[in-house]
């Protein structure tokens, strides 16, 4: 890009550019009508509605000279820093919370793994791919939330999609916070069952809604996240148990980013707010942030997880996790229990780089400031040019865009990580502020 050097284009502009490209998306037939007329048969996928709104995006971005910010490679292991293009950065987007990418116990202990497992189970596990190091993930993960058991999937969005699908049918309702990950409502949409959103982290309309529909349903399940991955805030745990057993419903709750970030010693939102996590149906999680490794669980009683080890498809009809993706997540639990500081560490930075964005004006929404922090800028053009040309001072931090995020609230998220030293965030956040401030970007944002 050349976005550093160039002034972002008027809103007018934008708007007149935007709607001679969409002329082109016009084009596109509509997928529903009154009339269904005879489709025109296609055999490529140049003509996909989704391919030809890329197409759309693509060209736009070109025309305002924005790089691509995705896909781009980093040339080293995850964590604080990075390098990219050869040039070092800090890195705010990478999800280790607690610095135990590398960590050489981690390593060594993958290494003895592999060395005794190889690199796959080379089967599903309900046929020939079941080994000690996966039961041995499950335990320390049900001792994590006080559950009877536990599920370890290969991946957190197939753990989410897989259960949804199999609890639920098309007699029930999922009822999900509007912005929950796109892994539930993936999983939602597949099970058939009927599906409505509340207001973000809006309990009293959670509570409307199943006051007025409750009885038109067999089995209903609330869905909600710990620490939510594009906002930094969570909901009332508390507030929502109590709604779940008055309403007769089953509580999921995704803390994914909850784990290692939220609570004294990392367990999560339950231990952040004071709450019995066994109030709790269902835990979800993903190996992929603190944990570091690849793969998701469910955590919950006996039966549920027996019902899922036998018939969720992602599981019953997927190869088992590899032995080192499995270890890695053991041992990074144990780390985690043994060094508290690194859990007090990561607070400490995140309230550092969450006060001082408060107090230089930054609209970092309403972040709790642990592990998650964005900076809400609004404009999707304007957040591409801040991310480009924060990567030009090296600072990497993720740009967010609608759909992954409500119109008119496009963002930079910034991931902390307790190994991020009070230099780097101070820089982090100065350069935002400065950079924000000369791509003209006002509060409210
Ligand atoms: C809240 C939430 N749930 C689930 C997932 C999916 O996890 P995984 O990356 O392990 O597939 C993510 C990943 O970003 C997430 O942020």
């Amino acid at each position: 890009m050349t976005a550093s050097g160039s002034d972002p284009l008027s809103q007018q502009e934008l708007d007149s550019l935007l709607s001679s490209m969409q002329m082109g998306l016009s084009k596109v037939p509509a997928k529903t009508g009154a009339t269904r007329s005879k489709p025109r048969q296609a055999t490529g996928f140049e003509t996909h509605p989704l391919y030809l709104n890329m197409k759309v995006q693509r060209d736009f971005a070109q025309l305002l000279q924005i790089n691509d910010p995705y896909y781009r490679r980093h040339e080293v292991q995850a964590g604080a820093n990075s390098v990219i293009d050869g040039r070092p950065v800090s890195n705010f987007a990478s999800y280790d919370y607690l610095g135990l990418n590398g960590h050489p116990e981690i390593v060594a202990a993958v290494g003895e793994a592999v060395g005794t497992y190889g690199t796959s189970v080379s089967a599903s596990r309900i046929s020939a791919g079941e080994r000690q190091v996966h039961r041995d993930l499950e335990a320390a993960l049900s001792r994590n939330y006080g559950t009877d058991d536990c599920i370890a999937f290969v991946s957190g969005h197939a753990a989410a999609v897989s259960t949804l699908a199999t609890l639920m049918g098309p007699k029930d309702l999922i009822v999900h916070d509007a912005v929950i990950h796109n892994c539930v409502v993936v999983g939602a949409q597949l099970s058939g069952s009927a599906r409505r959103l509340f207001p973000h982290n809006d309990l009293d309309a959670l509570e409307a809604l199943l006051s007025d529909e409750r009885d038109q349903f067999e089995r209903v399940m609330i869905v909600t996240e710990g620490l939510f991955s594009m906002d930094g805030d969570g909901p009332d745990l508390a507030r929502l148990i109590d709604i779940k057993q008055r309403y007769s419903a089953v509580l999921m709750v995704d803390d994914a980013h909850g784990l290692g970030v939220l609570g004294k010693t990392g367990k999560g939102i339950f231990e952040h707010q004071g709450v019995n996590p066994a109030d709790v149906d269902l835990w979800l999680g993903t190996l992929s942030k603190t944990l570091v490794s690849c793969g998701g669980y469910v955590a919950g009683n006996a039966v549920v997880v027996d019902l899922l080890k036998h018939q969720a498809p992602g599981f019953v009809y997927s190869v088992g996790m590899p032995a080192g993706a499995a270890v890695a997540s053991t041992k990074a639990l144990e780390i985690m229990a043994r060094e508290p500081d690194r859990v007090a560490r990561l607070h400490e930075r995140s309230q550092q780089f969450y006060h001082r964005a408060k107090a230089k004006g930054l609209n970092v929404a309403d972040a709790w400031g642990y592990g998650i922090i964005p900076v809400v800028i609004g404009d999707t053009i304007k957040t591409l040019h801040l991310a480009e040309r924060l990567l030009q001072r090296g600072i990497n931090a993720f740009p967010i865009l609608p759909p992954g995020v409500p119109e008119k609230s496009a963002r930079l998220r910034f991931f902390l990580n307790q190994s991020h030293t009070p230099e780097q965030i101070d820089e982090a956040v100065d350069a935002t502020v400065l950079e924000i401030a000369s791509l003209g970007v006002t509060r409210p944002f």
